[in-house]
């Protein structure tokens, strides 16, 4: 009875004083002798938080000039990059830039953005940034690039530790000779120690004739939220996902101490941060990966478009669905035949620059792909895959041809993927939008091939809004075809792929389905939130009900979505909650829709952001 009542006191007790992380506005807070008490720990590398547009605002730190340039860099990603809170998809512009368009509504403030950051050089920042972040109950921020679709590497109110600048170099193992016997790898490898972008690796690898797993976009990092949470790839069809290739990682963990993750040692850990999500169980310093002989490769590529005179839009727009479909059920035929890369659709004019789409396609619609296949001799194997592809796709296109669309392709040879990479996918893309919203999905053979009409409703459903949507959004959907091939093998054999915490659905995935949707930056929240509502239920269900048993890729997700533990781990989320009670029990590592994120809710009072609390 006494023991109940303690119970029923202390449980009252947490309820008066809810456990929060610390923020400015409360009495917690480090004082301005705890800052500069860590700046000395860290050498002189805090840096107080400004928000990147600030000089364009009135008061102290206004400045035209640096204002001006600000704007032409904006949807830049690397200059985004290089600023302490510069993000690629601000979750919210609470400090947005002002231009013609854009006439902000308020003042400009830190927002969602850390109030420090640490600019950390080497791994024993990071270290005092953890263990300054425990000592004051703060919430912690770990960002290399701020590239993050789902905001997951900002945090209002919080303490940063950027990883950007511990650049200890890239080293080249010309026959890797593993510390570990389980690792039965002896091809090529690099160890990347620090926060360096894929743009750095693929320079080594292409210079030495090699080829590694790496982004599309050579400006997304390469040891944090990418290759943590899965890395798909140009490359994925031939070799995996990037988590397939690591060999070995240096872990900074919740307690401050640099360890080492492979397939000997602390091996939990080493499945966690192969695809288990970045920002959760520790900062990662090092990868070892590995790299692989170049090819020769082949691409197709082919475009489809509504003709200027076209007589009835709408029967051209059924035309398209039914073209973009045929595609779709083709997709697994032409990756087991060797093909992979990248795809998109949509109806209405594309105002995006998101979509990357070729110009005939902006603007009214259509579809594109610039597919690729490795081969042995670029020449030799030249003909047969044009009459593979004929028979595979084309045959079923050509009676859609002239009737209201153009199709048209080209083919390119490349005497190595290198080569390729930088001809064909080597893009920047545009970032920096607040009113955005994105969801995907991975799709599996039987999605594509079983039921048409299926497949048909699903283009309908993701290419248009709901009718109570307020406004107008540009809907472009990204078609990824990078699954197929090796990634389609689940690793049992006994060596490092046992550990992969990636999600299963990955090893039955050929394609990746992104449905986006963007809204002028003009509009209100109003028709921002109709927007996310439609993508995270309408356009998300009618491709759960197309893929019931499959997933959605993480860092191309929804920050929305309700179903997140499921869509983004599968059947590992409990193993991965686990391994991450093992490793910060204190949660000192959080980031929204993360493994262990259910313990915590950020009040939010009309924001899209605010404290930190547990649940
Ligand atoms: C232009 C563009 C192109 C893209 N192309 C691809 C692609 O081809 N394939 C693909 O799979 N994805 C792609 N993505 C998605 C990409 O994988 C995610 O945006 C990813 O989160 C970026 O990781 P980052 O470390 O660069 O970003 P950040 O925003 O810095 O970090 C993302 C997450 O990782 C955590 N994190 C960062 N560094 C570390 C670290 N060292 N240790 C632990 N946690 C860390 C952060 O806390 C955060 O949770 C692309 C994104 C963009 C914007
Ligand atoms: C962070 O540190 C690096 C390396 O010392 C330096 O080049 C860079 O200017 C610093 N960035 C900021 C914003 O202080
Ligand atoms: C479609 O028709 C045009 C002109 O009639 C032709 O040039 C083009 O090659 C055709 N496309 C395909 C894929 O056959």
């Amino acid at each position: 009875m006494v023991s109940l009542l303690a119970l029923l006191a202390l449980a009252g007790a947490s309820v008066a004083s809810r456990d929060c992380k610390c923020t400015p506005e409360d009495e917690c807070w480090p004082t301005l002798t705890d800052w500069a008490e860590l700046n000395d720990a860290v050498s002189g590398k805090l840096i107080r938080n400004v928000p990147v547009a600030e000089p364009c605002y009135f008061g102290d730190g206004n400045d035209r000039h640096a204002c001006q340039d600000i704007v032409s860099r904006w949807s830049d990603s690397t200059f985004q990059a290089s600023q302490p809170v510069g993000y690629c998809y601000p979750l919210d512009y609470a400090c947005p830039i002002v231009t013609a368009e854009v006439t902000p509504a308020g003042a400009c403030e830190l927002g969602p953005s850390p109030v420090y950051t640490i600019n950390a050089t080497q791994s024993e920042d990071v270290t005092q940034g953890i263990l300054f972040a425990k000592k004051h109950n703060l919430r912690l921020v770990v960002k290399n690039t701020g590239h993050d679709l789902l905001a997951r590497s900002q945090g209002y109110g919080s303490l940063q530790i950027w990883v950007k600048y511990i650049q200890d170099g890239i080293d080249f193992h010309e026959e890797y000779e593993p510390k570990c016997p389980l690792t039965n790898w002896k091809g090529s490898a690099f160890s990347v120690r620090g926060g360096y972008i894929w743009g750095d690796l693929y320079a080594e690898a292409f210079d030495r004739k090699l080829i590694v797993v790496g982004a599309q976009d050579w400006t997304v990092g390469i040891l944090g939220g990418y290759l943590q949470g899965g890395g798909h790839s140009p490359a994925s069809r031939d070799f995996g996902l990037a988590v397939d290739q690591v060999l070995e990682l240096q872990v900074v963990l919740a307690s401050g101490e640099l360890v080492t993750a492979n397939a000997c040692e602390n091996r939990d850990l080493f499945f966690a941060l192969r695809g288990g999500g970045g920002g959760t169980y520790g900062v990662v310093v090092s990868a070892t990966l590995k790299a692989h002989p170049t090819r020769p490769v082949i691409t197709h590529s082919l475009i489809v478009y509504p003709l200027p005179d076209r007589k009835d839009p709408l029967a051209t727009t059924m035309a398209l669905i039914d073209v973009v479909a045929e595609f779709l059920s083709a997709y697994p035929a032409l990756s087991d035949g060797g093909f992979s890369g990248y795809g998109g659709w949509g109806v209405d004019k594309v105002d995006s620059p998101i979509s990357g789409a070729p110009e005939l396609v902006m603007q009214n619609g259509g579809y594109s792909h610039v597919f690729a296949k490795l081969v042995d001799n670029s020449d030799d194997d030249f003909e047969q895959t044009q009459s593979f592809v004929e028979d595979t796709l084309l045959q079923r296109l050509r009676r859609y041809n002239g009737s209201g669309l153009m199709i048209s392709q080209t083919w390119g040879r490349y005497s190595s993927f290198g080569e390729y990479y930088t001809a064909a996918t080597k893009v920047q893309q545009r970032v920096g939008y607040s009113k955005m919203a994105i969801t995907s999905r991975l799709l599996d053979k039987a999605a594509l091939t079983s039921d048409i009409d299926q497949v048909k409703e699903m283009l309908r459903v993701t290419s248009t809004n709901a009718p109570d949507v307020p406004e107008k959004a540009t809907i472009w959907t990204m078609l990824f075809l990078v699954g197929g091939g090796r990634v389609l093998e689940d690793p049992t054999a006994p060596s490092t792929d046992r550990f992969v915490g990636v999600h299963p659905a990955w090893r039955k995935a050929y394609l990746l389905a992104i449905p986006t949707s963007v809204l002028p930056e003009s509009v209100g929240q109003d028709a921002v939130k109709g927007m996310q509502r439609d993508t995270s239920y309408r356009k998300a269900d009618v491709m759960r009900d197309l893929a019931p048993g499959t997933g959605s890729y993480a860092n191309d997700g929804d920050r929305n979505d309700p179903w997140w533990t499921v869509d983004f781990f599968g059947d590992h989320y409990p193993r991965l909650r686990a391994i991450k009670e093992l490793y910060d029990p204190g949660h000192v590592f959080y980031c929204r829709t993360c493994v262990g994120s259910e313990y915590w809710e950020e009040e939010m009072e009309g924001k899209e952001y605010g404290r930190l609390c547990e649940v």
